[in-house]
């Protein structure tokens, strides 16, 4: 299917999963306008657009539009909706951390809720009625049946980041309800890893990195000594936590494929997963076949707020949305290991690893 004559607002597109989809968007052939406000995104100078979106158009030869926008800045909003008419938004602009979250709570409620409250009053003010939602399988909690269908409980969420995704969600609903004229798709994106296939966009985390693959990916290269293990007495086959991990470039697609199947009106929900769970040492066991490379670990504490297990039951995706993830866990660590091995320091010190030796492209002419 194309996106020819489509014009997609996505918010946090400079972001892990925004960088990625968008890549996959302009493979189809629809229009991007990106709007960032780079709080979680690499940019070498404020003369250009951020990395990720300039490897985007070097791998799609095509052409991403930038502006720097905080979504909790009403007037930055309308000046983008003035200049484009867009067909739909795709929304994954948000802070993310669990922990974070917990001592910034504020912060997060802010941006998450508040953020997106404003950015809804603009689409509306504007005449554009459909969005799609990164939502997060955070909105099941502790899950009470396995696996988690859409039906499943939520709203048991023990942290603000978690609590903001619901809050949303119920927004989101209650705004479709209201009016008939809107058409919003929540996507509950259950472990999002990985890296696009040519090892060139990936997951930059700032810091020590909060979640298992790309901690493990930074022991393998050597900048971290060894992965704590968080907990080994959980009642799953081998004691550690089991998730769904799904591969980035299959999450993408999804998105293309809820713009592509969208209703025309209302308020839908989908699992986005591969349906299977892994555990903690299966991961590792994974990644060093991937990379060759042993992985150190020790087991410490369970981590406060973690679960036993969470995997999906995708198949309303797969039936109402044609889509199914088809990269398996074997994909997911080649492609992390790639990324990393090809960026150490992330989107930093990195504008050589795209064009070993004579670039075609100087650097200061990729401008916005
Ligand atoms: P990310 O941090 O890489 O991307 C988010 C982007 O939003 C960043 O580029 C950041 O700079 C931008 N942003 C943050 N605050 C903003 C603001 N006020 N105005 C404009 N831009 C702002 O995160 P990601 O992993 O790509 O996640 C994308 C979305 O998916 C988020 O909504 C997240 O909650 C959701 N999600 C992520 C995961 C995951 O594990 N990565 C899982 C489930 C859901
Ligand atoms: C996976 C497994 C850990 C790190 C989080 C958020 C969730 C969502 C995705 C956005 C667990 C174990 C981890 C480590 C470990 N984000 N682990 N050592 O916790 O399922 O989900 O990211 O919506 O909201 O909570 O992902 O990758 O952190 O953990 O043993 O250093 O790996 O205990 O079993 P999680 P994760």
């Amino acid at each position: 299917m194309s996106g020819k004559g489509q014009t997609i607002l996505v918010t946090g597109g400079a972001g892990y999963i925004g960088a990625l989809t968008v890549l996959e968007l302009l493979n189809v052939d629809f229009e991007v306008v990106v709007i960032d406000n780079l709080s979680n995104a690499y940019q070498a100078s404020s003369q250009q657009k951020p990395e990720c979106l300039l490897r985007v158009e070097e791998l799609t030869k095509k052409h991403v539009a930038f502006h720097s926008v905080d979504i909790t800045n009403k007037e930055e909003l309308n000046s983008v909706f003035q200049k484009y008419k867009f067909d739909n938004v795709i929304h994954f602009a948000a802070l993310k951390a669990v922990g974070e979250s917990v001592a910034k709570p504020l912060d997060y409620y802010k941006v998450n809720v508040t953020g997106t409250i404003l950015l809804l009053e603009v689409m509306r003010e504007h005449g554009v009625y459909r969005m799609i939602y990164s939502s997060s399988a955070t909105v099941y909690g502790l899950p009470d049946k396995l696996p988690l269908t859409e039906e499943s409980r939520t709203g048991n969420c023990t942290n603000p980041y978690g609590k903001s995704k619901y809050m949303v969600e119920q927004i989101l609903q209650d705004l479709c309800f209201s009016n008939k004229a809107w058409s919003i798709t929540s996507l509950r994106y259950f472990n999002p890893v990985g890296a696009h296939a040519s090892g060139n966009i990936g997951e930059d985390p700032n810091g020590v990195p909060n979640n298992l693959m790309p901690y493990i990916a930074q022991v393998a290269v050597g900048k971290r000594e060894k992965l704590s293990v968080y907990g080994k007495d959980y009642d799953t086959p081998d004691g550690t936590g089991v998730r769904d991990y799904i591969h980035v470039t299959d999450l993408a697609v999804g998105h293309l494929q809820a713009i592509f199947h969208q209703k025309p009106s209302g308020f839908q929900i989908y699992n986005l997963g591969t349906g299977r769970g892994y555990s903690v040492l299966e991961v590792i066991e994974a990644f060093k076949a991937a990379s060759g490379k042993d992985i150190p670990y020790e087991i410490v504490d369970r981590r406060p707020g973690d679960i036993a297990t969470s995997y999906a039951d995708a198949s309303r995706a797969n039936k109402e949305l044609a889509w199914h993830a088809s990269r398996n866990i074997d994909d997911m660590c080649k492609d992390t290991w790639r990324w990393q091995q090809k960026n150490p320091d992330g989107y930093k010190n990195s504008s050589s690893v795209i064009c070993p030796g004579a670039c075609s492209l100087d650097s200061k002419k990729r401008a916005v």
